[in-house]
């Protein structure tokens, strides 16, 4: 294979190296194309440019494949826990038995959130969105945190990294109780990751929540499907605002904020309210089905379609066959996962979704599963962020320790007005 790709302008040829990663994928390595030839490229959304050289997550658009550190998704999704699968992102392998226990042992020494935040809590309105409150509380952790030593102090870097992880599932919960009047329940130190979560999301002084553990088995498949995605939007914007050397609370809450979009993260919960709507209007999805694909309308079918993907979401699979044994194993039925599924079949058929390879992705069963587990619709996209953590935690990790690490900085083609002077007010 050659090793450079020939750029030929104005009967001149530049020689741009090629740089090939481990499963074949190739790039252009443009790193000096314009102290060469004067040329940028142009490539709005980047979805054709690749931002970093990355050994975390492999993705095949082209045919549904995804793998966190070489380990297919499915199987993770089978045999893992959301803890474990956090630790092979962040450190590269999985973990020993021991290496698992100390782990968790420390992840519940850091699972209680500092007194004084509470009052942070308290002052936010009732209907505030618990996206903008996880933002600006993980934000705020770094009043109350140390920031990470140099890179040499692997220990507190490791502490830092399991202080975010737990502390984000509690205040979470919190901001849930917060919002409700609720007493807010504390980490218990028998529960591990996930049942501790649901535990101080639902328990109460006056009706104790019992541990279902296979409401536990279907977070743990929730988190771990939404663990890491390569560079989507909000890695992204957790390795541009980390590049400027920030914190890493203030890198992971511009991820948390870029996440909260309709279009990313955000989509989880538009799509129960689109189902929903679907549902309070007869249950005929035609309508939604034809303004999504009216150019003239900008609704988008909600969990269809992905920048990656153009076959399944191998994460949506998992995701359906947890619905359906979530609601198996509670005996309930949910009239919007009849919805989905009907909504599926109708777009798989049609020429305008084939034609744009859109399938469903990630979010178009994930709803169906949080409600079964009992979130309320608000907290869809805050349940996400938690999943997303180790991958932005191992995406900022592997940025600030990368040898190539630059300043992010893209450039632009100014299509603007030329040079004009200046107009006193009184000659305008
Ligand atoms: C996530 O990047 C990641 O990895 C993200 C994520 C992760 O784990 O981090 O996977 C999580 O964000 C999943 C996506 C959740 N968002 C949604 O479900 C919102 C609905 N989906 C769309 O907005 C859209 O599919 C995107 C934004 C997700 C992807 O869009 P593309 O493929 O990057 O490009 P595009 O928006 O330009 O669409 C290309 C064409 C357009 O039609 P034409 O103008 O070319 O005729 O496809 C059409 C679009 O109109 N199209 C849709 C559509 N998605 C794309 N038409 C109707 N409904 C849709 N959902």
């Amino acid at each position: 294979m050659n090793k450079t790709a020939k750029f030929i302008f104005n009967g001149k040829t530049y020689e741009l190296p090629v740089v090939m990663g481990s499963e074949g994928e190739m790039a252009v390595d443009i790193s000096n194309l314009r102290k060469e030839t004067r040329f940028i490229t142009f490539d709005p959304g980047y979805a054709n440019t690749g931002s970093c050289q990355s050994s975390i997550t492999f993705m095949d658009g082209e045919n549904g494949i995804l793998r966190y550190r070489g380990i297919p998704i499915e199987q993770l999704a089978e045999h893992s826990t959301f803890v474990e699968t956090a630790y092979l992102l962040i450190n590269g392998e999985l973990p020993t038995e021991k290496e698992l226990n100390n782990f968790s042992v420390m992840l519940n020494d850091h699972s209680l959130v500092h007194e004084d935040m509470h009052l942070f809590f308290e002052n936010f309105p009732r209907r505030a969105h618990p996206m903008g409150i996880l933002s600006s509380m993980v934000n705020a952790l770094r009043a109350f945190y140390p920031e990470i030593p140099e890179r040499t102090d692997e220990e507190e870097i490791n502490i830092t990294f399991t202080r975010l992880l737990s502390k984000i599932r509690t205040m979470a919960a919190m901001s849930h109780k917060m919002s409700l009047g609720h007493k807010v329940i504390y980490p218990r130190y028998a529960l591990h990751y996930c049942a501790n979560f649901l535990n101080m999301m639902f328990d109460s002084p006056v009706r104790p929540y019992t541990i279902d553990d296979d409401l536990v088995k279907a977070l743990e498949v929730f988190w771990i499907l939404h663990a890491d995605h390569e560079q989507n939007c909000s890695t992204a914007a957790v390795r541009l605002v980390g590049s400027a050397r920030v914190n890493l609370y203030a890198a992971i809450s511009a991820g948390i904020a870029a996440l909260w979009g309709p279009l990313h993260g955000g989509a989880n919960q538009a799509v129960v309210e689109m189902l929903q709507q679907i549902h309070n209007n007869g249950g005929d999805p035609a309508p939604f089905i034809a303004r999504a694909k009216d150019r003239n309308d900008p609704f988008r079918l909600m969990g269809f379609g992905h920048s990656i993907y153009k076959t399944y979401d191998p994460r949506a699979r998992i995701m359906e066959k947890t619905c359906h044994k979530i609601l198996k194993k509670l005996n309930r039925h949910d009239p919007l996962l009849d919805i989905a599924r009907q909504l599926e079949e109708f777009a798989l058929k049609d020429s305008y979704f084939k034609d744009h390879d859109l399938y469903p992705n990630v979010d178009f069963y994930s709803g169906i599963v949080l409600r079964a587990i009992g979130i309320p619709l608000n907290m869809f996209t805050v349940m996400f962020a938690i999943g997303r953590l180790p991958g932005w935690i191992s995406q900022w990790k592997e940025s600030i320790d990368d040898p190539k690490w630059k300043l992010h900085r893209p450039r632009q083609i100014y299509i603007g007005r030329k040079k004009r002077d200046y107009v006193p007010i009184n000659d305008r």
